[in-house]
C-alpha cells in the first residue's frame, strides 16, 4: 500500500492574488492499494458522502493523467481518502487531491516525475498554482509562472507564526467567485497590491510582523467576494481587535485566515462567535504553517 499526506493551502495571504500561498498543519491522506481488479473509493472525513467515488474523483483522475504518461493501469486499485481538509471552503482542497493522486499513482508505478514536471501537470488540472505549489512543497511559496515557464521561491517564516482559520459551515464556488473579478484594474490598485505583496513577504522573511496589518489588505478581489460573506467585515475587526497581526479571505474564501503570533485561543473564539451573531455557523482551527508539502508516509 502506499500512504501519500497532502498539506491544506491558503492562498493569496490578502494581496498575493494567484502568485502567494502557504501550506498549513490539516492533511489529506491518499492510500492507493492495487487490486485484482475494478476501481474502489471509499472517504472518509472531509467530504464523505458528497466527493464523487467513481472515475469522476478528483484525486483518480489525477492518478490517470500519470498512468496514461507512463503507459501503465493497475489491473484493479482501492483509493482510501482520509480527508482532513475542509471542502470548498477555500484551503486548498483540491490541490491536495490533484497533489495526492499525481504522487500516490508515480509512486504506484515507479515513474519518475521531477517537482517541476508535477507542478506543471497538477496546474494544468487544477489551475491554481498558489494552491497547488504549497501543497507539493510546503511553507509560504511565491509562484510565477509564463507560458510554460515556471519560477517559484519559499519564503522563510517566523517562528511561533500562526494561523486561525474561521471556516463557515457553507461553501463558495471559486470558478464562480473568479467570475466576479474584474478583467482590468486599474493602476492605482495594481499599485496598492504590488507594495503590500512585496512588505508582506519582506516582513514575514524578517519577522517583522508590526506591519502585516497593512501589508494583508487588497484591492483586486477581496473586494469583490467579501460581500458574498455575512460579517466579513466584522469578523476581521474583531479578530484584529482580539490581536490578530493581520487578517485575509483565504483563497476564494468562505474560510478567513488571521495570522498571529499570540492570543490565537481568543481570535478562534472571537472570529467563531462573531461569525454566530452574523447568522453563520463556523468553526475555528489554529493551525501552523507545514514546513513540509506533499511526502510518502509509508509504502508496505
Ligand atoms: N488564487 C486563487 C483565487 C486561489 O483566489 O481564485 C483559489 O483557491
Amino acid at each position: 500500500m502506499i500512504r501519500v499526506q497532502v498539506p491544506a493551502t491558503t492562498a493569496n495571504l490578502g494581496p498575493g492574488f494567484d502568485c502567494l500561498g502557504m501550506a498549513l498543519e490539516l492533511y489529506n491522506i491518499v492510500e492507493f492499494s492495487k487490486i485484482p481488479r475494478g476501481l474502489i473509493i471509499e472517504v472518509e472525513g472531509e467530504g464523505a458522502g458528497n466527493l464523487a467515488c467513481n472515475e469522476g474523483n478528483l484525486v483518480y483522475r489525477a492518478a490517470r493523467q500519470v498512468f496514461d504518461r507512463a503507459g501503465y493501469m493497475p489491473a484493479g486499485l482501492r483509493i482510501r481518502l482520509i480527508n482532513g481538509i475542509p471542502v470548498g471552503r477555500g484551503l486548498g482542497s483540491s490541490a491536495s487531491a490533484v497533489i495526492g493522486g499525481i504522487i500516490a499513482a508515480k509512486m504506484l508505478c515507479g515513474t519518475d516525475l521531477s517537482k517541476r514536471e508535477i507542478l506543471a501537470l497538477a496546474c494544468a488540472m487544477e489551475g491554481h498554482p498558489d494552491n497547488i505549489a504549497p501543497a507539493l512543497l510546503g511553507g509560504l511559496v511565491i509562484y510565477a509562472s509564463v507560458d510554460d515557464e515556471i519560477t517559484w521561491t519559499k519564503v522563510d517564516l517566523p517562528a511561533g507564526l500562526k494561523t486561525v482559520v474561521a471556516v463557515p459551515d457553507f461553501t463558495m464556488s471559486t470558478r464562480d467567485t473568479r467570475e466576479t473579478l474584474p478583467h482590468m484594474v486599474t493602476m492605482r490598485d495594481a499599485v496598492f497590491n504590488i507594495g503590500r505583496a512585496a512588505l508582506l513577504v519582506a516582513a514575514l522573511q524578517k519577522g517583522d510582523l508590526s506591519v502585516l496589518g497593512t501589508a494583508m489588505e487588497d484591492k483586486l478581489h477581496q473586494p469583490f467576494r467579501s460581500g458574498m460573506i455575512p460579517g466579513y467585515k466584522k469578523v476581521v475587526s474583531a479578530a484584529r481587535l482580539a490581536g490578530a497581526r493581520g487578517v485575509a479571505l483565504s483563497g476564494a474564501g468562505p474560510a478567513i485566515i488571521a495570522l498571529a503570533d499570540n492570543n490565537q485561543e481568543l481570535i478562534a473564539e472571537v472570529m467563531k462567535e462573531t461569525f454566530r451573531e452574523s447568522g453563520v455557523n463556523a468553526r475555528s482551527l489554529i493551525l501552523a504553517p507545514s514546513p513540509v508539502g506533499a511526502r510518502a508516509l509509508e509504502v508496505i
